[in-house]
């Protein structure tokens, strides 16, 4: 018998690498051996996103490729959100594609590996209606000290722009013992980094009878022995409540930074997208983080130029930028998407308009973070070594904060740095990282 391979491509955000990590254990679990090209594998895999159009033009784009390139006996893989999202369309698009399956349809994986390797070339998993999420015991993690663990699964938000609610299907938390069981075993193989993810973590909602609430998990996560970082992503605002900031304070070792997507400064604009909260509502979160006994650093996402998003609607937007200070933002322009109710909205944006709006939001946020990472310079910030740079002689690091933070050691020896936590005074700032060095030849 030929040996069977596999090579995976994964694309968009970390629910769908921590999927990847779970789907590559699964082949692995089932006899497949990952390498490192598509031209190399019996089995090409594409973990997909549709959260805009660019990232789904970019999957079609690699499935002309692939037809070109294509070997016969090849077998190729479309999951994630793409799959879910244009199903057995995808076969007429590209009739080279043999699976087709979206990511509430994984636990059926090695039943959908069988069929495929009994010939079947028109192999789907596009089932929504589920009530299970994917827990395995066979995740193969890209990383050596920070680990994903999914808390919870789906959305059950119908945000005007969104896909996420038609691609991942309705909310489905994992129960508090298996969360923990998992927490637990990853700082028993070395890991001291976990981050919870779910497309809405302050949702979660422990369905066995203990019944944890989300700041109760990410508590509960915190302490146990061994863990020194817990971070968490992504979080609704309106399900964001004080005992999240509360369980920050009150421990340590859940890390001092909060994602909390604004989407728009305009309660107008939040209306429209259906937030179900307004800008006040927003701030006031805002201020129980900026009260907090922590330095509580806080990122959002924005979407510039929603349908019916006047100049005045922009200018609130950056007017809420002047009044929060994010620490970093990640900033997108409006991509109309299928299924969603935005798409049939009027006054759509001229593309210029959006590109315009996005650079002047850029600039204002560049010169927050200059002046915010400046008032840095001097203090002691603890690193967690992730890397080296080799060309600059430095260590790459990260702050509890989730800032870069790249430093010079005295007498390092490589291996031996990797994973370590270190004090690090910070020399130099930049508009998204610092530099410092080391205190431990100092001290
Ligand atoms: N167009 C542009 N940005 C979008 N996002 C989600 N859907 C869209 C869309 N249709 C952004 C939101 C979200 C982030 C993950 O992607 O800001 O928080
Ligand atoms: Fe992309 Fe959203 Fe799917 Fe993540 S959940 S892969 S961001 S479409």
């Amino acid at each position: 018998m030929t040996e069977k391979t596999f090579y995976i491509e994964t694309f968009g955000c970390q629910m769908n690498a921590h999927d990847s990590e779970k789907v590559v254990g699964t082949l692995a679990h089932s006899g497949y051996t990952q390498v490192d090209t598509p031209e190399a594998a019996g089995l090409v895999v594409y973990n997909t996103c549709s959260i805009r159009d660019k990232a789904e033009q970019k999957v079609f784009h690699r499935l002309d490729q692939f037809k070109r390139g294509a070997k016969k006996g090849k077998i190729l893989a479309v999951i994630g959100c793409v799959a879910q999202q244009e199903g057995e369309r995808i076969f007429d698009k590209a009739p080279h594609v043999s699976l087709v399956a979206g990511s509430a349809s994984y636990n059926r994986l090695p039943e959908m590996l069988v069929q495929l390797e009994a010939g079947n070339r028109r192999v789907t998993g596009l089932d929504l209606d589920t009530s299970e999420t994917f827990d395995t015991p066979f995740t193969r993690r890209d990383k050596p000290y920070r680990a994903y663990i999914t808390i919870i699964e789906g959305c059950d938000k119908s945000c005007a722009y969104c896909v996420v609610p038609f691609t991942r299907g309705p909310e489905r938390s994992r129960t508090s013992e298996s969360v923990m069981r998992e927490a637990t075993g990853l700082v028993d193989a070395g890991y001291s980094e976990v981050q919870l993810l779910g497309q809405n973590v302050n949702s979660y909602r422990d369905p066995s009878p203990a019944g944890w609430d989300f700041a109760t998990l990410l508590d509960r996560v915190g302490r146990i022995p061994g863990m020194r970082r817990v971070r968490f992503t992504t979080s609704h605002p309106r399900d964001f409540v004080k005992e999240i900031v509360e369980a920050i304070d009150g421990n340590p070792a859940l890390c001092n930074h909060v994602h909390l997507p604004v989407q728009s400064g305009s309660s107008r604009v939040l209306q429209s997208m259906q937030r179900l909260y307004t800008r006040d509502e927003y701030m006031r979160r805002i201020e129980w983080m900026k009260k907090a006994r922590r330095n509580i650093s806080i990122t959002t996402d924005i979407i510039v130029g929603f349908p019916g998003e006047t100049e005045a609607d922009f200018q609130a937007t950056l007017d809420l930028l002047g009044e929060v200070e994010y620490d970093s933002l990640f900033s997108f322009k409006y991509s109309p998407r299928p299924n969603t109710a935005a798409l049939g909205m009027e006054d759509q944006v001229p593309e210029e308009e959006k590109t315009r709006r996005m650079t002047i939001l850029l600039e204002k946020q560049r010169a927050i973070q200059i002046r915010k990472n400046s008032e840095l310079i001097g203090t002691v910030e603890e690193a967690l070594v992730e890397g080296r740079n080799e060309a600059l002689g430095q260590w790459i690091g990260r702050t509890s904060q989730n800032r870069p933070l790249n430093f010079t050691h005295a007498d390092s020896d490589g291996a031996s740095m990797m994973g370590k936590y270190l004090p690090v005074l910070v020399t130099r700032d930049g508009p998204n990282s610092l530099a410092g060095e080391s205190m431990m030849s100092v001290v």
